[in-house]
């Protein structure tokens, strides 16, 4: 395809870190910033995601025009992950799919079991990532600026506070550099972000930093993803998340869908625990806007067709043996249905 008829979809990005390091919070941060400031933030819930608008990021994080003018992308596809050590496989299948992570460390604890864990995942898929040092306003001496951006807030403390701050990253950045892991720096020291990682001070309490984190991410991925993310209008690619049993559906799929679109009645193939399963969609259910669960037994909306990148709750008969992790393919018009067999097949084996 010529590059002006290709599309753009919004990347999927994995949050990753130790237990309690910040994450959710981080996020809900984010969320309720917005949904406080305006009326239609247009934040959607997805199965195992959340969908952000571009919009609404750029508005919180007051992007210079320079960036503005720059983004493409429709919104981010955020996928956050438990740190608890029983989740290890949640935390690959989420790292799988990761078209960029953030990697949440807290101040001064630094990088814990977890934390490696997550950057041998992300270093084993190839997925690229930035560093969130995060609760800076713990730090002894910190005078808090809500939502301020890192430098400006980081500027106005005293020397004391500045001092330990830097001594806090320079610890975490020798530890990463012990793992291999060179050429670690603050954000504001970077020339070329293909060189560098970019580890950005947050607090996901005071807000400072965060709209620091999202400019740095918005600039890497828009100038280095685009291969990445490019949207092929054509029979669904994915990723099942969990094999779950559901209350009123019976056992379910949830999947995030990396790209093209998936229809209801659409024949797919997924990984089973004997190979490849072929099976139709019987639903594609989305979670309901929060106002809408009254009633707790409908806590899906039902969808003709889903686009990427999204989160989905799949409905399908015969799917008890698909295996978490595994991989998943629409059947379009146009396909050999054992093509795709053999494609699953294959994709099974890399698992
Ligand atoms: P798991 O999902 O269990 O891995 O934890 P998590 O990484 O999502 O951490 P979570 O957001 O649950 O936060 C853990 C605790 O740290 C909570 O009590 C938060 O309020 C607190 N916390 C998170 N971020 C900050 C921060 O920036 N500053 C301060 N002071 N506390 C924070
Ligand atoms: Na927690
Ligand atoms: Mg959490």
């Amino acid at each position: 395809k010529k590059i002006s008829e290709r599309k753009i979809r919004s990347p999927i990005i994995t949050v990753l870190g130790h237990i309690d390091h910040g994450k959710t919070t981080l996020l809900d941060y984010i969320r309720g910033t917005i949904v406080q400031k305006r009326e239609a933030a247009g934040i959607t819930q997805h199965i195992g995601a959340s969908f952000f608008p571009m919009d609404t990021i750029l508005d919180f994080c007051k992007a210079p025009e320079s960036l503005r003018k720059k983004i493409t992308i429709p919104g981010l596809l955020v996928i956050d992950t438990p740190g608890h050590t029983a989740f290890m496989n949640l935390r690959k299948r989420g790292g799988a799919v990761a078209d960029f992570a953030v990697l949440v460390i807290e101040m001064p604890t630094g990088p814990m079991q977890t934390t490696w864990e997550a950057v041998r995942i992300l270093r084993d898929k190839k997925v690229p990532f930035i560093i969130a040092a995060n609760k800076i306003d713990r730090i002894n001496g910190w005078k808090p600026e809500k939502d301020a951006d890192f430098m400006e807030s980081y500027n106005k403390q005293n020397k004391f506070t500045k001092e330990l701050l830097d001594k806090y990253l320079y610890e975490t950045i020798g530890l990463f550099y012990e793992e291999e892991f060179p050429g670690i720096e603050r954000y504001d020291r970077i020339q070329d972000f293909t060189k560098n990682l970019a580890i950005v001070p947050t607090s996901a309490k005071t807000g400072e930093g965060i709209p620091t984190l999202l400019i740095v991410l918005l600039g890497i991925v828009q100038q280095y993803l685009q291969k990445k993310i490019e949207y092929t209008d054509g029979p669904a690619q994915g990723v099942v998340l969990e094999v779950k049993k559901e209350t009123g559906y019976g056992m379910t799929l949830d999947c995030i869908i990396f790209d093209g679109h998936l229809e209801k009645g659409q024949q797919i193939v997924v990984g089973g625990l004997n190979g490849p399963i072929t099976t139709h969609i019987r639903a594609l259910l989305t979670p309901k806007e929060l106002d809408e669960i009254r009633d707790p037994s409908k806590k899906f909306s039902q969808n003709e067709i889903i686009y990427a990148a999204a989160g989905v709750k799949i409905l399908a008969p015969g799917i008890e043996d698909v295996v978490a992790g595994a991989p998943l393919r629409a059947v379009g018009s146009e396909d050999n249905i054992d093509d795709i067999v053999k494609i699953i097949r294959e994709e099974l084996e890399t698992i």
